[in-house]
């Protein structure tokens, strides 16, 4: 079977980016994925050192004072040569132009810390955590041209019961997120696999 290309595209830290790369190289993605690249649009993002050192490709395009739709151009165009079956975003902190999204139909996903349908945008620990929630919910979804509005794929619930922090928040909520994309990605790229016409 043929894996998926996918390509993760980051702004910071990257620790869904680490997760995922292990899942790939002997996890649960391992016969079902491959990562051909991990791009960033900030060339100073822990995250892009990080997949340096796993040994994955990298590039990054600077975003700051550029337009939208110059940014997204160019990152198409750095795309296009890696032929990713999937864009991956993992702490991704732009919201993609429509010529990116009508060049990956229905093939972008995102992981959120928080249910799309209750908290959109930045900041889903803070929000669970100043609104005191005793379990907050990570959402897995295809990415479409709004903020964090597209096609929910899974949700998984984090027991926040107990926390006196929000790093403590934060910290039940990625080991959560940690697995939970690889499975979610694990199911989608099945399906695709196993599509009529599909490679
Ligand atoms: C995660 O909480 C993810 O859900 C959100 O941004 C954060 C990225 O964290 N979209 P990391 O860079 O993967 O550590």
């Amino acid at each position: 079977m043929n894996k998926q290309r996918i390509a993760i595209l980051l702004s910071g830290r990257g620790s869904n980016m680490v997760a995922l790369a292990h899942q790939a190289r002997d996890g649960l993605l391992a016969e079902r994925a491959e990562i051909v690249l991990v791009a960033s649009n900030k060339p100073e993002a822990a995250g892009l050192s990080k997949a340096r050192e796993l040994g994955l490709a990298t590039a990054s395009i600077p975003s700051k004072g550029k337009r939208r739709a110059e940014f997204d151009a160019e990152l198409l165009a750095l795309l296009e040569p890696f032929a990713p079956d999937w864009i991956v975003l993992a702490g991704y902190m732009r919201i993609l132009t429509p010529q990116v999204v009508r060049r990956y139909p229905g093939r972008i996903v995102n992981i959120h810390p928080a249910d799309t349908r209750e908290h959109q945008g930045l900041h889903g620990y803070d929000w669970a955590w100043e609104s005191k929630l005793q379990s907050t919910r990570i959402t897995v979804h295809l990415v479409d041209e709004g903020l964090d509005t597209g096609p929910i794929l899974a949700q998984r619930a984090v027991d926040l019961h107990g926390c006196t922090s929000l790093e403590q928040v934060e910290q039940r909520g990625l080991a959560v997120e940690h697995g939970f994309y690889a499975e979610v990605l694990d199911t989608l790229f099945e399906g695709a696999a196993q599509a009529p016409g599909s490679a």
